[in-house]
């Protein structure tokens, strides 16, 4: 193999290592469903490998179906998340087999493929680069069902850089033209292309992401029971639901707490706010005078270099994001202290834009125009629309693989079990 091809391969391994770390848990613990609005956490395992045997082995490398009567059981499409627990999914033991089988045969495939081929699911390895962030994806999302699960001592805990205090609160970001999403990034999604130029008045963002003070403040300010601060469907949701602080906060003493994997802890109030929906993020801006970026003003704020005329990878720059850079790649099973990175500050100033919490922004996921999908319609395609909200820039959960300046997130607006905060913007006049 060569050295591509190497770190390919290293990837894979690394991946595969981070999912088996979260399955390793009693069968009960693998096999319950821990909410409705997540599968069960051995569904998302075989999930995995099925994807990578339908992606790499099927179509990239043309080998005959191992297994094309499970098939059914993990197509997301067929199966909504809560009726998972149904289905006649793979034990523990069976579903660990199974990819394991498929991840010999997928290094076959890497070994023989050609990644300078005309091949579109070849070039430049994009049909691993696909299965390698799809896995991340679900790891994620099996931290989720894990911090829903309650159960302690199963999610690793790390060290993260100190905050640090001080610091203007915005930084503006002058009127003019840049380019959003990529043409060139190679393993990046058909949804963050074309490139295209997009031209926006100045505008104020805020340094930083909303912290947990001041999201405290906004409750103590009564913004949950004031309707002037929330969107029509927004109110609705908070009434209906009976919403009155983020998710898995609890009031005790005068004092807040979270229970976070399993252990309560006092809330920190230095860290950025998560667990809260678009609609919460919504009144929280209106409450503080301003409003949520759209999503071409955050990626303009994150990674638009003006003096030289491109976009970068990170907000920082090119290089990967190091301990130092950004809290990405599960370092500790939370979002950093505010103030945490300033060498990992954008062009703009703006910090913290790329780890610690996905930011809500207030733009419907939409198709950049000029937008084909590739490799599959169920990717993206069907997912746009107005039903659902971009989210960017990675949580604390989420691999560098699968994060970087033009990286498109969405979610339903009533989502708060997803590692999601935000920031606030605000327009030049106002
Ligand atoms: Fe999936």
């Amino acid at each position: 193999m060569n050295d591509f091809k190497e770190r390919i391969a290293a990837q894979l391994i690394a991946v595969r290592d981070r999912s088996l770390a979260y399955t390793e848990a009693e069968d009960d613990l693998l096999i319950r469903q821990h909410s409705p609005l997540m599968s069960p956490l051995v569904w998302d395992l075989a999930h995995v490998g099925n994807y990578e045997e339908l992606w790499v082995l099927r179509e990239a490398g043309g080998i005959t179906p191992l297994r094309p009567e499970i098939d059914d059981i993990y197509d997301a499409f067929k199966t909504p998340r809560k009726d998972r627990p149904s289905l006649p999914f793979l034990g523990p033991a069976e579903a660990r087999r199974y990819i394991e089988g498929v991840r010999g045969r997928v290094l076959d495939v890497l070994d023989r493929v050609d990644l300078e081929g005309p091949s579109p699911l070849h070039r430049d390895g994009f049909v691993f680069g696909l299965v390698i962030q799809h896995e991340h994806q679900h790891d994620e999302t099996m931290l989720a069902t894990l911090q829903l699960s309650g159960q302690p001592g199963l999610v690793r805990e790390g060290e993260l850089p100190p905050g640090r205090a001080g610091g203007p609160g915005e930084v503006y970001v002058p009127a003019g033209r840049f380019l959003m999403g990529t043409d060139t990034l190679p393993w990046a999604y058909d949804n963050e292309r074309p490139a295209t130029w997009v031209d926006l008045p100045g505008y104020w963002i805020d340094r930083l992401p909303v912290g947990n003070a001041a999201y405290a403040a906004f409750i103590e300010d009564g913004g949950y029971d004031d309707q002037r601060f929330w969107t029509p469907e927004g109110w609705q949701w908070r009434q209906r639901k009976g919403v009155t602080a983020p998710l898995f906060w609890t009031r005790e003493g005068g004092s807040w707490y979270r229970d976070r994997f399993g252990r309560t802890e006092p809330v920190p109030m230095d860290e950025p706010v998560q667990h809260v929906s678009w609609y919460e993020a919504d009144a929280y801006a209106r409450w503080a005078g301003k409003r949520l970026p759209t999503e071409p003003e955050w990626e303009k704020a994150c990674g638009w270099d003006q003096e030289a005329g491109r976009a970068r990878r990170y907000p920082w720059g090119e290089s990967d994001p190091g301990p130092s850079l950004a809290n990405l790649g599960h370092r500790a099973a939370r979002p950093a202290p505010l103030g945490a990175y300033p060498g990992g500050a954008s062009p703009y100033g703006a910090e913290q834009m790329v780890g610690d919490v996905w930011e809500w922004t207030s733009s419907w996921f939409q198709a950049y125009p000029g937008f084909r999908s590739f490799p599959y319609k169920e990717y993206s395609e069907v997912f746009f629309g107005e039903e659902y909200r971009v989210l960017r820039g990675g949580s604390w959960a989420a691999d560098p693989a699968a994060v970087r300046t033009t990286f498109r997130n969405w979610d339903y607006p009533i989502r708060r079990q997803i590692f999601t905060g935000f920031r606030c913007a605000r327009s030049e006049l106002v």
